[in-house]
């Protein structure tokens, strides 16, 4: 039997936990898992806002009847339409066949498109409102947060944004729902990796909806993945971080990224980051790009303003691992990094042709020329891979006094 947890007066979370799943997307591990959250508004007018992965609808349901009982639900608010969220809407349209479906013009020809839904779709308007008795629902166009359909609903009694995927983070919700019942501090990189990795590309889509909601009073936040944030908790500075990563603003560490078959690059790789480390940066974070998963890459590079990359030549290309890492990196449209690279051939060099076509096409801050190493290490490889280690750790630990001194 699943207890109802209520977020505020008659504001219910019945969202699921899946620690089933190993790819979310079937592409992004989740080691932590994640929820897929909704929530209940019972009043004289009953609304459900969300719904659940098709694989966890038996426990929503169940979640929703502990709730309900036998009353009925009014409306469903569509905020998104990814199907990690409406997944169980047309088993929801079965058993309570009088449901009314709320969304954006978007999302109305979306249910048709998905789930062949054509009658009881309201279509809302930005800013519009629907009454439910003790409570309104006030609701706001975010288009591409993350995806076109979608918005946000405003409980306008209650202060409560429910926000969809915005301020959502991967990892279950283990025990507690609210973030002040939690220790949020786990949640920090998982709501990173997250957000870059998802949502990355949207930077500035997340902008203009950060500025609208600027102006409505939020006490609580309730998002489609992970806690609920309140202002107790951890909401102010959730929106600051969003705020951040959807500016491209960063900390002032260093990613290197590499791949190596032989250990030629790896060999480069080490020294950079040796030569940074001497020069006193502590921040600094190697992923060999054949091991580590590039969502974990992607992360760090969001958190981090420097970033240096290194390839050996293959087949006349970069190595395929970065070359997949440098298209997801242009694909989210990173920006305002200092970048260095450095790389290897042994009869004709692409890596560091193609590295520096990268950086020009991200209008990234070249910090030195790339750093080649032809075959075996030589000395003046050697003393050029410590020069753009120093010269990195020197930049990024200037770029740190001006931000303490601001
Ligand atoms: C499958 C394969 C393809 C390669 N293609 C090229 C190439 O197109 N041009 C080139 O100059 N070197 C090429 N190389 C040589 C590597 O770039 C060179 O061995 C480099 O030192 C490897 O770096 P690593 O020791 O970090 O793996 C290739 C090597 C392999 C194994
Ligand atoms: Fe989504
Ligand atoms: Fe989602």
């Amino acid at each position: 039997m699943y207890k109802p947890f209520e977020i505020a007066n008659n504001i219910y979370y019945v969202g699921v936990n899946d620690r089933t799943k190993h790819l979310f997307e079937s592409m992004w591990p989740l080691p932590h898992g994640v929820s897929y959250n909704s929530y209940i508004v019972d009043d004289e007018k009953v609304a459900l806002i969300d719904t659940v992965d098709i694989c966890y609808s038996d426990v929503f349901f169940k979640k929703l009847v502990s709730v309900l009982g036998d009353k009925k639900i009014d409306y469903l608010v569509v905020n998104h339409m990814e199907p990690d969220h409406s997944g169980s809407i047309e088993l929801l349209v079965s058993r309570y066949p009088d449901i009314q479906i709320v969304g954006s013009k978007r999302s109305v020809e979306m249910l048709k498109g998905y789930y062949g839904i054509t009658r009881n779709l309201i279509q809302m308007e930005d800013l519009q409102e629907l009454a439910l008795g003790n409570n309104t629902l006030q609701f706001f166009m975010t288009p591409m947060v993350h995806w076109p359909e979608t918005m946000m609903t405003y409980v306008k009694e209650k202060k409560i944004v429910f926000s969809g995927d915005a301020f959502g983070t991967f990892g279950t919700i283990d025990g507690g729902v609210l973030d002040t019942q939690l220790r949020t501090e786990k949640y920090r990189d998982e709501m990173i990796r997250y957000y870059s990795n998802i949502v990355g590309k949207f930077g500035s889509p997340v902008q203009t909806a950060l500025k609208k909601m600027s102006g409505v009073e939020i006490e609580i936040i309730c998002s489609t993945h992970g806690p609920v944030w309140t202002k107790d908790g951890d909401a102010d500075e959730v929106i600051k971080l969003y705020d951040k990563l959807s500016k491209y603003e960063s900390d002032s560490g260093l990613v290197i990224a590499y791949g190596s078959m032989y250990g030629h690059t790896e060999e480069l790789a080490e020294t950079i980051a040796c030569a940074a480390a001497e020069s006193g940066l502590k921040d600094i974070v190697m992923h060999n790009v054949a091991k580590s998963h590039v969502s974990d890459i992607i992360r760090d590079v969001f958190k981090y303003k420097g970033l240096i990359i290194g390839s050996p030549t293959y087949n006349n290309k970069l190595y395929p691992e970065v070359e997949s890492l440098v298209s997801s990196l242009q694909n989210r449209s990173v920006k305002n990094r200092v970048f260095g690279c450095f790389g290897g051939f042994t009869w004709s060099d692409a890596s560091a042709k193609n590295l520096l076509a990268f950086a020009n096409d991200m209008e990234f801050e070249l910090i030195a020329d790339p750093v080649v190493i032809k075959q075996g290490m030589l000395n003046d490889v050697q003393e050029a891979a410590q020069s753009l280690g120093e010269k990195m750790a020197e930049k990024l630990l200037l770029v740190r006094t001006e931000v303490v001194d601001a």
